[in-house]
């Protein structure tokens, strides 16, 4: 049994543990956005967006499953629902090498439309941008 409900302070110590100690990211910050949780007897993965113009155009800022959960589906639930909820256009970044990210967007009709040059540190890495038109 899993569900997805809104991430809540509580959750953060388990989000930290999936995202790992090399994400720029400060897991207190998700709060501030538009962000989930998918839970399977504990926080299996999350999912972090931000509505960009109006209530048209909306961002995916993070997404991760914890490694034990993965290939499961819940990645692609979170996106999922996340799009059902606001049906608009849909932007990200990814890794170039990151191909299982690369992978689960391209099934959910995500197209690469550009190329940031250095986009991600730690390592240096240039950053597609994947684009869902609604
Ligand atoms: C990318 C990530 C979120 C996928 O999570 P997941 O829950 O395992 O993904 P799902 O089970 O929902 O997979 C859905 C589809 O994505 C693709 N996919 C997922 N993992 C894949 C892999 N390792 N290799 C190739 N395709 C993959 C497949 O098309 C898969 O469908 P299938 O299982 O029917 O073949 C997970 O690997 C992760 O947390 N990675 C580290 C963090 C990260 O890279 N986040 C993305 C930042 S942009």
């Amino acid at each position: 049994m899993h569900s997805i409900r809104p991430m809540s302070q509580e959750d953060l110590a388990q989000v930290a543990a999936i995202q790992g100690p090399d994400s720029p990211w400060k897991p207190e910050n998700y709060l501030l956005f538009d962000a989930w949780v998918l839970v399977a007897g504990e926080v299996a993965g999350f999912l972090v967006t931000r509505s960009v113009y109006l209530d048209e155009e909306f961002e995916i800022l993070n997404l991760a499953v914890g490694v034990e959960h993965r290939r499961k589906g819940y990645a692609r639930l979170l996106l999922e629902t996340a799009i059902q909820r606001h049906p608009g256009i849909w932007f990200l970044e990814v890794r170039t090498t990151n191909e299982p990210a690369i992978e689960l967007y391209k099934s959910l009709s995500f197209k690469e439309s550009g190329m940031r040059k250095d986009y991600y540190q730690n390592p240096t890495e240039d950053g597609i941008v994947m684009v869902r038109k609604a």
